[in-house]
């Protein structure tokens, strides 16, 4: 008896809540759902959206929206969609909205400046689209904005990049602009109201000038990038105080000067100032970077011995010191205490003495360079213990024994590239049975 009575109740109880959920009242409103339609106006192709996004419906419920519990729209979600058109500014009408990506499709036209300039977007993502026009400047009289992430990279944006604009973002923290068409100067504007900013990526554009001392300030910055620009002058060495910092690439500008004490940068893990004109030497206080994963330095005109200390950068994956003027015997560096090193370029250099037998024990050598040095004496045998070397490049560097130079390369398992020519002059092709196999 007892049980009986107690259905109806949880059934009476189960008919109120489904009742309640149902009711119109939960149920995005009409001003919201209009701003949405402006947006669909907008797309020249919006790849099957008008099918979910009925009038009369709510919004809430539609492909690629998300609303907060008081039904407010928060979320714009349309990523990866082959939507074409202009994105419309009535998108900023949505007083709740907290985050929009519509990352990887064709749109095209401006960026409207009132979703920059919105003041409830935390993350703007628009990267990989062809949107383009300039980034309108925000007048420093803006109230401080909300926006926390902006992503327009890999787009056709042009003009002055702008400047005053980051001074009223007080909550940035990513930045990423690369690959673009921007000029102008970096701007030393960050960081003056936003004390979290972690990650500018200026790459890619045609940004000219020298690297502004000002951006020292950003104490919170663990990501710096601006290759493939137009930078010159030296890297400023207030810079080397941003004791956070993971990431400094600046490839492929015009900089020089030398490269400073950057064992100050405690935490680097990459450093690419690749295609520059650096001069000078690699410190001896780099064993200090004991973070320090990748090493770019090719294409400078830097000089000295590499330091022995070297090796104390245990974690390094990568190095690349192709094309400078760095001489003396490489034997002083002990590569035995690099195990994971997957890279070695020192192409085009002036080391000499004996290939290191050291190498020889970096297991996890993918791709090794020495080719144009002045190195001399007979391949190690040893280089068969390099399970995953696919790529070898030995070429101009005074091997001599040709035979026994192929008879070693044949335990190369997965060699797939072998560079040698220019190597054991006045020897003579061995026999064939030698050769077999290659
Ligand atoms: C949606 O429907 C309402 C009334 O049914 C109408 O007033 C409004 O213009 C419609 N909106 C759009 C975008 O079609
Ligand atoms: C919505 O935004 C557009 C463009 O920003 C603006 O012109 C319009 O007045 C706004 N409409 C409403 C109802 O707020
Ligand atoms: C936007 O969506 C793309 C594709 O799903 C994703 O890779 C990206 O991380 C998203 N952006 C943000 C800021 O979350
Ligand atoms: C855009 O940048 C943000 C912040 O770095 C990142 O979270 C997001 O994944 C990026 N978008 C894409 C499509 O990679
Ligand atoms: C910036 O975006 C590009 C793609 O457009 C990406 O390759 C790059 O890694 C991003 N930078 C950072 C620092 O996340
Ligand atoms: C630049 O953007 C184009 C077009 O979106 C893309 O195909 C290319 O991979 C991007 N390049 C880089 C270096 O991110
Ligand atoms: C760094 O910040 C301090 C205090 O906020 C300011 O006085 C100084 O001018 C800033 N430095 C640069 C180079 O902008
Ligand atoms: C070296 O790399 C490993 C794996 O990524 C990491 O756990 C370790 O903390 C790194 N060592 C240092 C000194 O950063
Ligand atoms: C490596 O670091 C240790 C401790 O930091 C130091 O004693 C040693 O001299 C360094 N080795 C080299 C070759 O610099
Ligand atoms: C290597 O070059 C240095 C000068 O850079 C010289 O002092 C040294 O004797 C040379 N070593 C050999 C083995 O040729
Ligand atoms: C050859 O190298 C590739 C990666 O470069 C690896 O996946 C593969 O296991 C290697 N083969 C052998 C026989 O070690
Ligand atoms: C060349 O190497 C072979 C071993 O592979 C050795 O027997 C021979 O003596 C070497 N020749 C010279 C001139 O060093």
């Amino acid at each position: 008896m007892k049980y009986s009575n107690r259905f109806p109740k949880t059934f009476f109880v189960s008919l109120v809540l489904l009742l309640f959920l149902a009711s119109p009242t939960s149920s995005c409103t009409e001003q919201e759902s209009n701003s949405l339609f402006h947006f669909l106006v907008g797309l020249s192709q919006d790849n099957g959206l008008t099918k979910s996004w009925q009038n009369g419906t709510d919004c809430c419920t539609w492909e690629g929206i998300r609303c907060s519990s008081e039904q407010m729209v928060t979320d714009v979600f349309l990523a990866s969609r082959s939507l074409q058109g202009s994105i419309s500014p009535f998108l900023s009408n949505l007083t709740g909205l907290l985050r929009i990506n519509l990352s990887y499709n064709s749109l095209s036209g401006v960026l409207p400046m009132e979703l920059v300039s919105s003041s409830s977007l935390i993350v703007l993502d628009v990267s990989f689209n062809q949107l383009n026009g300039g980034l309108q400047e925000l007048p420093s009289s803006t109230p401080l904005r909300p926006l926390k992430v902006l992503n327009i990279s890999s787009n056709l944006f042009s003009g002055q990049f702008p400047s005053t604009t980051w001074e009223v973002m007080k909550s940035l923290v990513t930045l990423n602009v690369s690959n673009n068409s921007f000029t102008g100067q970096i701007p030393t504007t960050f960081c003056v109201s936003s004390p979290s900013f972690a990650v500018l990526d200026l790459s890619y554009n045609q940004i000219s000038g020298t690297i502004p001392a000002g951006l020292s300030n950003c104490s919170k910055l663990t990501s710096l990038g601006a290759g493939h620009n137009n930078l010159s002058g030296s890297l400023p060495g207030d810079l080397l105080n941003i004791a956070l910092l993971e990431h400094l690439s600046f490839p492929n500008n015009y900089l020089e000067g030398s490269l400073g004490d950057i064992s100050r940068l405690k935490n680097l893990v990459t450093l690419n100032l690749e295609g520059n004109g650096f001069g000078g030497d690699i410190p001896d206080s780099i064993g200090e970077l004991k973070k320090l994963e990748e090493i770019h330095l090719g294409n400078n005109d830097m000089s000295g011995e590499l330091p022995s200390t070297l090796i104390n950068c245990t974690n390094l994956t990568t190095i690349d010191l192709k094309s400078n003027n760095f001489r003396g015997e490489l034997t002083k560096v002990n590569f035995s205490n690099l195990p994971n090193l997957k890279t070695l370029d020192l192409m085009g250099n002036k080391f000499n003495g004996t290939i290191p037998e050291s190498i020889y024990s970096c297991n996890n050598l993918i791709a090794l360079r020495l080719s144009l040095n002045r190195f001399h004496g007979q391949l190690s045998e040893k280089i068969g213990n390099l399970k995953f070397l696919s790529f070898l490049s030995l070429v101009d560097i005074s091997l001599t024994n040709i035979t026994s130079a192929f008879q070693i390369l044949k335990s190369c398992k997965n060699l797939t590239t072998l560079l040698i020519g220019l190597n054991f002059k006045h020897e003579t092709m061995p026999q064939d049975d030698i050769i077999d196999g290659f």
